[in-house]
Parts: C-alpha cells; structure tokens; sequence
C-alpha cells in the first residue's frame, strides 16, 4: 500500500519507520523542510536532533529511499496513496479545550489535492494524534463539504509511551481502530494485516468516537492512579509513623488487578500527554454537562506533587531558599529523554527561583540543551541563575542542597558522590526516591527529604 504520514514529530516519524517496516511504501510529509533534509540523509545524528527514540534511526536509515520516503512535496506525497495518517500537532487551548487548527488546515489541503485525482479509488484519513471525541466526524464533514469522492476517515489512536516507541510499534498491547464502513475497516485490516487474528495483540473495531474515548479513557486512567499514588500513598508514608511506602507498594501491588507501573510515587508526571488529555476530556465533557470532579482532581494533584516538596523542606526542616545555590538533578520529564515538556523540573524551578534562590545548577543526561531553550532569560530573567553542567559532580558541587527530579538512573544510589562532593549541613530532596541509603548520609548530618517519607534531619556530629 502507498501510505502518507503527515507530520513527522515523534509519533509520525516512528509510525512512519514502522510501517515502512510492515511492508508498505511510505511517504513521510512535513512543512518543516530543514527536518526533510536530516531525515533524508539517514544520517542518525541528523535525525536524532529531532526525534531522539532508541532504534529509531537505525529503521530510518535501512528503510530510506526504499520504503520510506521523506518529503516537503504535497503532491507527490498524496500522488495514488491508500491511507493517509495524520500525526499533527494538537496544542491545549488557554481553557484547555484542544486547538484543531493544524487538522483542519491539513484536511482542507488534502480535500483540494484528493478533489483532482484521476483514480478515484477509496481513501482513508486516519488520525492518529489524541484529539477531541468526534474530531474523525468533524473532518469527514469537511471533506464532503469540499465534495470528495470515496474518501472515509478513521480514528487509530497510538498509545506510545517515549523511549520505547519503537518496541510498543512492533508489539502493541492493542491496535484500536475506529470506522464507518466495512471498506474502511478493510483498508485498515491490509495496513495492520500482521496484527489482524494475532494471538498476544488485541485488534479492535469499533466506531470513531469510540476509539478516540479509549484514548482519553487510558490516558486520564494513567494519570489518575499516579496521582492515587502520589496523593494517598505517598501521604501515608509522609504523615504515619512507620509506614514504608516502598512495602506499601509491594503489598498492594501484588495483587494481579493492581498495576505497579504507575505505583512509583513522585514530583509528579509530566510528558506531552497526561496534562493536555486529562484538560481536554474536562473541557469535552463539562461542555456537555457532566461534572469533573474527578479529572480535576487527578490534575491538581500531580500539579501540586511538582513544587509540595519545596515547602515541606521549608516548613519540616527549616531550611531557607534564599540566596542559596541549588543543584537539580534531571530536568526531562522522565529518564530517557530530551523532552521538556510539562516537566515538573519547570515548576519546580520556577518555585525555587520565586523563593530567592541564587543559582540553579542544573545537570540532565539529555536535555541540558532542550531545558536551555525552555528556561530561555528573555522570557524570565531570572531564568538567567540556572547554570547547565555535565555531570553530578559539577552540578552537586558548592551547593547548599539537591534536588532529584527524575528517574534517571545516573540517580539511583548518588549517597556516594553527594559524601565525596559537599559536606553537612546540607539538605536532599529526593522527588524520586532515588537514594535508598539515606540513613547512611542522615548519620554523618545530611537532611533528606522524599516524596512518601517522614523528613529526616542530619544528625548532628
Ligand atoms: C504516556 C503513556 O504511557 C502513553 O501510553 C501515552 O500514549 C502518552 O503518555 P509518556 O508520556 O511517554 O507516555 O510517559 P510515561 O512513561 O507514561 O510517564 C509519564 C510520567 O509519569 C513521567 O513523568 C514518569 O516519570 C511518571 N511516572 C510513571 C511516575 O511518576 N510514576 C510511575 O510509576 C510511572
């Protein structure tokens, strides 16, 4: 089949490598042109510098020019293609209700480019992106209003989390397809053929609306039993005396109908999904009516996770920002990346400099240079106290205290080099529980801390 991606960011580049995969002759389209010419070249730094992905590059260069083409060119693009996916762009309005802009401009071009083909056979435009419960209706509406012939709209959302996107492609859990016509279903049936029957992988069919609720539905689900975690559990370690919340975990995990992933309490979730959905499907439904209670509630509390830490640092150990020198250790939102985006390193930073703090000394494994851009000076001048390092040490070093803001594994166990690098007093606030010794360090006079657990103060020498 001759498939069309358009957009190629993180979900369209590695949908179209994968599908280059399953056989299909693909054209990846963008209006960015300097990101065409990188991932043309299958030159994995220049494609890397926009979608950084384990594995990706690597079917990006094999497939190139064979399978996998990348273009700027609309028309040669649409030119005899089956499917087109659509993998655009959905940013949050201010009242959290999602700006289709980038769709409906796409829509709008491809009915004026479908409308002059010669070879009238059935097209399906498939969105993959999250968007709005009857966005699919909305665009088909579009295109017969600009009398497109045979043409079907499908909603086939993707469900990848970053880092293993390439992985969760080639073996997903399910394959949700939503259609109107059995024909749709078919062409649907061809793209996927090695999913369609698989023994392990759900293929499920149901309506376009129903496909884009499953999304908002596991998405918001997600982030619900985060912020369970964060904002129950985590509590109870916090104010009970003698509540592990690492046992906690396990003993309430252990239990096949309660997941573990998601059970890690944290300074809160962040990524491009989790804040945008959870706002969206509240602005989708309090249009109709219903009440949010509970959306509301599992966003105000992963908001609240990425800054409480701050005040319980000021408020259990007396410890004053002001004038101090901070290291943050991790500012992606998650291990494994360079994405900045509703990281709760942004909060947290932003809190830390409102509280007098002289310098941020930052250090991400990854996006040192993505959390530049972000903490730009011209947008904050005060942005201009952070200050970008290459390692632990660098960063850790002069410091009145750290901050852990992600699960990076260069994290995990750092009681070492925090002894080395500073001496006591000084203060660990660990939004990852990261430094499972800590009894160690609280002996020789370091203040720990953590989400899920009671304060602990240096002891004094
Ligand atoms: C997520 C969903 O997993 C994916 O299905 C959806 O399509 C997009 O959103 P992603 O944004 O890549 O994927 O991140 P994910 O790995 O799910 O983590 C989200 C956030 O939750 C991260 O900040 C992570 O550190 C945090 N998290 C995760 C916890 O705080 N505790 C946990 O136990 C798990």
């Amino acid at each position: 089949m001759k498939i069309m991606v358009m957009g190629t960011g993180f979900v369209g580049l590695t949908h179209a490598a994968v599908c280059s995969e399953y056989g299909h002759i693909v054209y990846a389209y963008d209006i960015d042109s300097s990101k065409i010419n990188g991932f043309s070249t299958g030159n994995p730094d220049k494609i890397e510098k926009y979608v950084n992905e384990p594995g990706l590059s690597d079917i990006v260069r094999d497939s190139n020019n064979r399978s996998l083409y990348f273009t700027t060119d609309f028309k040669t693009a649409c030119d005899g293609v089956d499917a087109v996916f659509l993998c655009l762009p959905t940013p949050p309005n201010l009242d959290g209700s999602t700006d289709l802009s980038f769709y409906d401009k796409a829509v709008n071009d491809l009915a004026k480019e479908l409308n002059h083909r010669k070879n009238k056979k059935r097209i399906v435009v498939i969105n993959k992106s999250t968007v709005p419960i009857g966005t699919a209706r909305h665009l088909l509406r579009i295109f017969k209003k600009h009398n497109v012939d045979n043409i079907g709209v499908a909603s086939n959302p993707e469900f990848l989390a970053e880092g293993n996107a390439v992985d969760q492609s080639r073996h997903p859990d399910r394959v949700v397809v939503g259609c109107d016509t059995e024909e749709d279903f078919k062409i649907l049936r061809r793209i996927y053929s090695q999913f369609v029957d698989h023994v392990r992988i759900k293929y499920i069919e149901s309506t376009p609306e129903t496909a884009e609720a499953i999304k908002y539905m596991a998405n918001t689900l997600l982030l619900n039993y985060i912020s369970f975690w964060n904002g129950v559990g985590a509590r109870i370690g916090e104010v009970f005396d003698n509540v592990l919340i690492g046992d906690l975990r396990i003993g309430v995990t252990s239990d096949n109908r309660i997941s573990t992933w998601g059970s890690y309490v944290s300074n809160g979730a962040g990524g491009s999904c989790f804040g945008k959905d959870v706002r969206s499907l509240r602005y989708q439904m309090s249009q109709r009516g219903v009440d949010t209670t509970f959306l509301k509630a599992a966003y105000d509390v992963n908001e609240y996770q990425k800054k409480y830490l701050v005040d319980r640092a000021i408020n259990e150990l007396d410890f004053m920002f002001n004038n101090k020198r901070i290291a943050v250790l991790g500012l992606a939102f998650k291990k494994r990346t360079n994405d900045m985006r509703d990281a709760s390193s942004i909060e947290l930073i932003e809190t830390l400099l409102g509280k007098g703090v002289e310098e941020i000394r930052a250090f991400d494994p990854l996006a040192n240079e993505e959390a530049a851009k972000c903490f730009n000076p011209h947008k904050n001048h005060l942005f201009s106290r952070i200050n970008y390092f290459t390692s632990i040490e660098e960063a850790v070093s002069g410091t009145d205290a750290l901050f852990i803001s992600s699960d990076c594994e260069e994290f995990r166990g750092i009681s070492g080099v925090i002894n080395r690098i500073v001496k006591p007093p000084y203060l660990i606030i660990d939004g990852r529980r990261m430094i499972p010794d800590c009894d160690t360090l609280v002996e020789k006079g370091f203040s720990y801390v953590a989400v899920g657990s009671k304060s602990l103060k240096g002891k004094n020498k």
